[in-house]
Parts: C-alpha cells; structure tokens; sequence
C-alpha cells in the first residue's frame, strides 16, 4: 500500500478533569493524501478540534494522546520530541482557527507577526521576511499590502484578518493546512469569499487541507472526502456525493435534515433531538443510540463496526449490518455463488454457518 501524507489511527484523546476523564477523542482513524482535501464534519462537541489539536500536539495542558497514532509520510509524530513537533508545525501542517483575533497579538503589527512567522521556519534575513510577508498578503488577496503590512490587527476587517491567519498559516508552505472552522465567525458573503480563497490557494500551492466545521453545507463543494463525527467516533466517510445524497448513518441523516440543501429546501429544517453525549460517560453501545428513532437493543450494548456500503463509502451503523446480511442471505437462497455474495456485501457464512464479514476497513 502506498504511504499516506499523514495516517491518523485509532486515535484517543482524553482530558482529566475534576469529574473523570473526559474521552474526546474515541479511535479516530482517517488518511490524507498530498494535494487532497478532507471534510470533518459534525455538532459541536463531537471531538473535531481535539482530533486536529492531537494531529498539531497543541491540547490543553490536561489533555494528552491516550493511544493510535499520527503518522506524516509513514513516521508516527506523536513519539517526536518537541523541536521535532515545532519544526512540524509551521513546516509540515498550519492550523487555523474560528477567530482569527484569539491567534493574532493585538500589539504588533501585521507585519511584525508575519516576518515572526516566517523567520521562525527560514533563513531568511528582515528584508526577505518582509518581502516575502507582502507576497503572501498580495496571494491571499489583501489589497494594498504595503501599507497594510503595518496596521495592527483591530484595524482590519474580521475577513481581512482570516486572510492575514491564512497568510501566516502558508509562510512556510507547508503540505497540510487545517482550518478549524475558519468561517464560523464571519458573515455569509465573506465566508464564501474565504472558502473560494482556499479553493484557489490548494489548487496554486497543492497543498492538502482538513476543512473542520460543524455545517456541512459549507464545504460540500470542495472536499474529495468527507468524514462525519460524533462522540468523537467516526460514523461515515465517503465523499461529498455519498454523504449528501446516500447517507448510510443515522446521525448523518439527522445533521442533513438540519441544514439546507438542494434536496429539502422546501422542507422545514429539523434539527437533531436529544443532546450530544456525555464524554465522561460514553454508553457501551453507539454513541449516537440515545437519540437514534432507529435503535435496537444491538446498538445499546455493542459499537457498531465500519461497513463498506457503496464505492468509497463506509458508515458505522448496525442497521447496514442487517441490510448486507439480508442481502446476502436472499443472494445465497437464490444459489448466487459464495464470492459474489462476499464481494457484493461483504458477508459469508463459515464451515460452521456463522456470518463472517470479509471487507475490513478503508484504513486498514
Ligand atoms: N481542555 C479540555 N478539558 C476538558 N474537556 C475538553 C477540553 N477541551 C475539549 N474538551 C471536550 O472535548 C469534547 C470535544 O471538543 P471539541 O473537539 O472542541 O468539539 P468540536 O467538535 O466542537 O470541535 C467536548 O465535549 C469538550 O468539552
Ligand atoms: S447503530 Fe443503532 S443507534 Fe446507532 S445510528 Fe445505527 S440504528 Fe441508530
Ligand atoms: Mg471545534
């Protein structure tokens, strides 16, 4: 198999706190490939922001990596030491963030922080730093660069900030971007405005990007994959086609009836019952079993395992573990040959008669 630009395997990340360890982050597995953009999607709390700060080492002091792995062309980071990690971010991966005034210091200029950043990764002397600050403010489409290179960042628009963040985020051309909500915070028009920048930037620069953001709608447009969050679990990935117009979990059925698409813009928008999970008591079963219409007594007591239902599309509910085996076992009473059964649904029966699924994972 060839080697992914970076592999996040079953990665665990928890935080300690006064009432117990809060699990964040449940076995999150996802690859990345050079020039590819990946969609994480899900509510508020599903455990996005952690799976990114995980990937950049950069959680709350209460939080670690409780188990998986990182890997950045087939070397697993999270055994990297600091300097390692430092070099890695800014280099390697950037992030950026929902609101770009939390990241930028209000006491130096634009300028200031950009030469920072790119000093900070380069050789480059005052002057180049400076060169190249204006090149990267002039690329993300800031007009007037020159001059605005020495405002400081209260006297810029909140767009015109965002685009600064990006500036700063590619002083070092690094292979990946993560932008983690970077558009929730700005009004629709700039919003689109930003999203079109990324398109524009990925196809120039060829990097990769992880777009984190809790509305779907917002990046169906541009990502090659999508994976869907909840309780810090991944319960679909496919791409945008699958998720949107196939959905195969019930958590996903339930997010896309809450936003509007081309498919119920003449429906009234509902949004998911219930409240997200409590992290510090995850149930034994699906995460998402207290709010699921659909629940069986199977999804109380066992964790739904990752099915392929369709052409790059995985999804991790029982009821398509109901839907294959009864597929395959009409195929198998119709005299359909066993191989064709296993490759159409997964599923044999073994010697014994037991169902055995044969398909493993996307990651694996
Ligand atoms: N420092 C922290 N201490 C305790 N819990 C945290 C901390 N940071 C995040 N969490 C919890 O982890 C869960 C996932 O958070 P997050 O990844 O930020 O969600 P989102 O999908 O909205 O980005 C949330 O329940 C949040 O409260
Ligand atoms: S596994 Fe069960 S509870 Fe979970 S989404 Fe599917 S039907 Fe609902
Ligand atoms: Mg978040």
């Amino acid at each position: 198999m060839s080697e992914h630009l970076l592999s996040v395997k079953d990665l665990h990340t928890s935080f300690t706190t006064d009432n117990g360890e809060v699990r964040a982050v449940n076995g999150v597995s996802f690859n990345l490939d050079a020039g590819k953009v990946l969609g994480i999607v899900g509510e508020s709390g599903s455990g996005k922001s952690v799976t990114a700060y995980s990937i950049m080492q950069i959680l709350a002091e209460n939080g670690r990596i409780t188990g998986g792995s990182v890997e950045y062309k087939g070397e697993d980071i999270t055994k990297w030491n600091k300097k390692q990690m430092a070099a890695f971010r800014g280099k390697c991966c950037s992030i950026i963030f929902q609101d770009p005034m939390t990241s930028l210091n209000p006491v130096f200029s634009i300028g200031n922080q950009l030469e920072e950043a790119i000093r900070m990764h380069t050789d480059k002397n005052h002057k180049q730093a400076r060169e190249r600050a204006v090149e990267l403010l002039t690329l993300v489409g800031v007009n007037e660069p020159t001059k605005r290179i020495k405002q400081y960042p209260f006297e810029l628009s909140g767009g015109m900030r965002q685009r600064v963040m990006i500036a700063m985020a590619l002083a070092c051309e690094p292979d990946i971007l993560i932008a983690d909500e970077p558009t929730t915070a700005l009004d629709v028009t700039i919003q689109a405005q930003i999203l079109e920048l990324m398109q524009d930037l990925q196809k120039k620069l060829g990097m990769a990007i992880i777009m984190v953001t809790h509305d779907l709608g917002v990046i169906a447009t541009m990502c090659d994959e999508i994976i869907v969050m909840y309780g810090g679990r991944v319960c679909e990935r496919g791409t945008a086609d699958a998720i949107f117009y196939e959905p195969a979990h019930e958590y996903t059925k339930g997010l896309l009836r809450s936003i509007p698409n081309i498919n119920n813009s003449k429906e009234r928008l509902v949004p998911i019952a219930g409240n997200p999970i409590n992290l510090l008591n995850m149930p034994s079963g699906c995460a998402f079993c207290a709010r699921c219409d659909k629940a069986m007594k199977v999804c109380l007591d066992s964790i739904p395992e990752e099915r392929w239902v369709g052409k790059d599309h995985l999804a991790s509910c029982w009821l398509n573990d109901l839907a294959l085996k009864e597929k395959a076992e009409k195929m198998l009473s119709a005299g359909a040959p066993k191989e064709e059964v296993q490759r159409e649904t997964g599923w044999t029966k073994d010697a014994g008669g037991e169902w055995v699924y044969t398909c493993g994972t996307a990651q694996e």
